[in-house]
């Protein structure tokens, strides 16, 4: 008993103590986009998209994927996980894996890859770079988004008005990040199931 509560201690001074708070500071930073998740009660939730064949286990619990090197663009992707009822999902595990500037994944080490689990507000937030298009896709992030007691959901994020968007067969509006002004910032809400 003891032990298990050693463990489980362990493992929550292992969360960086500004991950809680590192959505709001994230969608803040880009005045323009809303504080809260756009919802009216009746979402669609979102879509399903391949896994692709770049993922690996074991991201790890970060919230910052960087720094940017030389030659490579900040970038940062937040946002809420929400019902379709627009309830926040507290406790929801949201993973990233993403191509870096060259459109290169690292499929020996864990670059660019990460998790984090949401906030009572059901906030997310990353740290990263710009990625790049490889092959036919269009630029993308990948997610998975694991809620206790529901089904995986795997998809992937896109940029609005990235000029390979149209040659992807797999792009699919629906899943348009909202970019800030500077394009520094993207926001996707992502919608489970009630
Ligand atoms: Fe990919």
């Amino acid at each position: 008993m003891q032990k298990t509560r050693r463990t489980v201690l362990k493992a929550l001074l292992a969360v960086p103590p500004s991950l809680a708070f590192l959505s709001d500071r994230m969608i803040a930073q880009a005045a323009d986009l809303s504080l809260t998740p756009s919802c009216a009660g009746d979402e669609e939730e979102t879509l399903e998209q391949t896994q692709g064949p770049f993922y690996r286990p074991d991201a790890p619990l970060r919230s910052s994927l960087g720094p940017a090197a030389a030659g490579q663009s900040a970038f940062t992707l937040c946002g809420f996980v929400i019902d379709t009822r627009c309830n926040p999902v507290p406790g929801a595990i949201v993973e990233i894996w993403h191509a870096d500037h060259e459109g290169n994944y690292d499929n020996h080490g864990l670059g660019w890859r990460g998790h984090q689990v949401t906030d009572a507000k059901g906030r997310w937030g990353f740290d990263t770079i710009m990625t790049h298009h490889y092959s036919f896709r269009t630029a993308h992030y990948h997610f998975r988004i694991k809620v206790p007691g529901r089904p995986l959901l795997t998809t992937q994020l896109y940029l609005p008005d990235h000029p390979r968007n149209e040659n992807d067969h797999l792009f699919d509006p629906r899943l348009l990040m909202t970019l800030d002004r500077k394009n520094v910032v993207g926001r996707f809400d992502f919608v489970v199931a009630a």
